[in-house]
């Protein structure tokens, strides 16, 4: 017999840093300047979490890759008291549909037990393949891409033309691209934002079946932690943009062949993820603005007992501004 209480979901605290780093966000929506959109939502990110009872150290800071302002690896958040915990933090996953005020912005962060999130070291991209429980065990990041859509498409009991498959749209994946259309399956291109992107891929009514191709590394890790809580999967490949980075990894002991599993990115099953919309998208609608207020749409999962749930928050900013620093 199971005795044990249920214990704390830390997501449910979460979800406050991802609503203060969205909001704090959103008021730079369209402004053209990604560099404050992403320090307002890092400040009150950074914030938020030092409230959370925990002793937790960034694995995955984000930010290496434009230089943008970041949590920093190494840096410790929370009130110093265990759980002792590694956390990966994507303040804004979209800086530039944030600064262009175009759709699929998200704040996101996710804690999982300490030493148990996989720490990519200065590799900022990688190779990814994610799908949803049903295509779980048969997706195959060494497969040919054909392959693995013929055997999604078996698992779903549908045909590959039924197959939505969503890939970043960049000049490195035109060869990608090509193959998928020719086997018939249909693409979402997105110009960012491939945590959401493979997220979809588990979420229960989404149109997406499958995401492919290089994004960020720091993007693979937190969606991995969404996907030990929905039951999905996601595979990975460090992906050298170039010789001078294939060397420094065999440096520093990095394989760029090695074949990065789920339980890679995150071995443990007690992780804990949250996420709110900055900007309307699919996955999450973003932050609305209405006299003295605003609401937020946010998703947040527990890994133990994979429940997922959806919050919809008011917030009072004459109220807030009074009590917080952030400034709403
Ligand atoms: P940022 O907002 O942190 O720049 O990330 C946006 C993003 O689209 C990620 O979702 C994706 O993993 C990565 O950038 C892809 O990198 P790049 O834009 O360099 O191809």
């Amino acid at each position: 017999m199971i005795d044990s209480q249920p214990t704390r979901n830390l997501a449910l605290e979460l979800v406050r840093v991802t609503e203060a780093a969205a909001l704090a966000a959103g008021r730079f929506v369209g402004r053209g300047d990604k560099i404050a959109a992403d320090k307002a939502a890092v400040d009150a990110m950074r914030l938020i979490l030092n409230t959370v009872q925990m002793d937790g150290i960034i694995v995955i800071g984000e930010g290496e890759k434009d230089e943008a302002p970041m949590l920093f690896n190494g840096e410790r958040l929370g009130t110093g008291e265990p759980p002792m915990v590694d956390i990966a933090a994507d303040p804004i996953d979209g800086t530039r549909p944030t600064a262009h005020g175009l759709p699929n912005a998200i704040a996101t962060v996710a804690l999982a037990p300490r030493g148990t999130m996989y720490n990519p070291g200065p590799f900022v991209y990688m190779d990814k393949i994610a799908a949803g429980p049903e295509a779980k065990d048969v997706i195959d990041i060494e497969a040919p891409v054909e392959e693995n859509l013929r055997k999604v498409a078996r698992v779903r009991g549908e045909d590959v033309d039924d197959l939505m498959v969503v890939i970043l749209d960049r000049p490195r994946h035109t060869e990608l691209i090509s193959r998928v259309r020719k086997v018939g399956a249909r693409i979402t291109l997105i110009p960012d934002g491939d945590v959401a992107g493979a997220i979809m891929t588990a979420m229960p009514g989404s149109k997406v079946d499958l995401l492919l191709g290089i994004g960020g590394t720091p993007e693979g890790v937190l969606a991995a932690c969404a996907m030990r809580c929905l039951g999905g999967n996601i595979q990975g490949k460090l992906y050298a943009r170039n010789e001078e980075e294939r060397r420094l990894g065999e440096e520093l002991g990095y394989d760029f062949n090695k074949v990065l599993t789920l339980e890679d990115l995150v071995s443990s099953e007690d992780v804990f993820f949250a996420a709110t919309g900055i900007t309307d998208g699919e996955f999450l609608k973003g932050v609305d603005y209405f006299a003295d207020g605003a609401t937020t749409e946010s998703v947040i999962m527990r890994g133990l007992t994979g429940t997922s749930r959806r919050i919809i928050a008011t917030h009072r900013l004459t109220k807030l501004s009074k009590i917080s620093q952030i400034p709403y």
